[in-house]
């Protein structure tokens, strides 16, 4: 990777929510000095229910913008959603490193014993061409059943404000995934979306105890260490996060974001 001139340039990290930090503290880990950005497209959540065109002009979009104003050495689009659908394009339009997220199908066919495999994603990512890819590079000679479970958003975003998550609403959500013919040899989920491992807990109630959960997060955060192995990192400022929706909204993330090493909450 080319070197980079101003260490101070920060990692940029993209959601629309708190499924960002998921990744972030994967990133922690291995690369505590870097200089990170946290933003959250709040005004766009949720990007699971958009379409196709929609996620791919906004989140071109704003990258684009974000990449003027914060100069990042490299942006990671920490969101399923996005990636599956506009990682090519964002690729195509900046010229900086751009690292995704995709569904971690890869290490789950590696782990699964009895070859079948749930996924679960929002509505957009389980019916993208680059999951069928995945599936059939990864996943081929297994049985990989795909559920939408939208409804795991937005109490992972509540979770992380504080606020109590209901039990019921997460059975619910993977309801439809457990009633799958097949469904009983399940013994591996991917977690294809990166509000989900906020959730871990509760999932490994609603799906069983026996149950391998399995996101991408570690891989993601070895991807950007290989990428900017050899670059020096400075932080000139504390590490902020910026949110595309009403300030006010965010700020209960505070204490949150706190864990992280995000310090301080800015509009974007
Ligand atoms: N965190 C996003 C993902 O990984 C999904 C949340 C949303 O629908 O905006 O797909």
């Amino acid at each position: 990777m080319t070197a980079i001139t101003d260490p101070s340039a920060p990692i940029l990290i993209l959601d629309t929510g708190v499924g960002g930090l998921t990744v972030l503290g994967e990133v922690r880990k291995m690369l505590p000095e870097a200089p990170v950005i946290f933003a959250a497209d709040q005004a766009g959540l949720p990007y699971g229910t958009k379409s196709e065109a929609e996620v791919a002009a906004r989140v071109c979009g704003l990258l684009g913008r974000m990449a003027e104003r914060y100069r990042p050495r490299l942006i990671c689009i920490a969101c399923n959603t996005a990636s599956t659908i506009a990682l090519g394009m964002v690729r195509d339009v900046l010229e900086i490193p751009i690292v995704g997220t995709v569904p971690a199908i890869k290490p789950a066919a590696a782990l699964t014993k009895s070859g079948t495999i749930g996924l679960l994603g929002t509505e957009a990512t389980i019916r993208q061409t680059y999951v069928d890819n995945l599936e059939h590079e990864f996943a081929a000679g297994k049985t990989m059943l795909r559920h939408a479970a939208p409804g795991l958003v937005e109490p992972a975003e509540r979770k992380l404000r504080g606020k109590p998550v209901d039990q019921s609403e997460i059975d619910t959500a993977v309801a439809g995934l457990l009633a799958k013919p097949g469904a009983e040899t399940i013994d591996t989920v991917v977690l294809a979306c990166t509000h989900f491992p906020l959730l871990a807990d509760e999932l490994k109630i609603a799906l069983g105890e026996h149950i391998n959960l399995i996101d991408g997060a570690e891989g993601i955060a070895k991807r950007i260490e290989f990428l900017t192995r050899g670059q020096e990192f400075c932080r000139s400022k504390p590490d902020f996060a910026v949110t595309t929706g009403p300030l006010e909204a965010f700020v209960p993330l505070g204490p949150a974001l706190a864990q992280y090493g995000i310090e301080d909450i800015q509009t974007f």
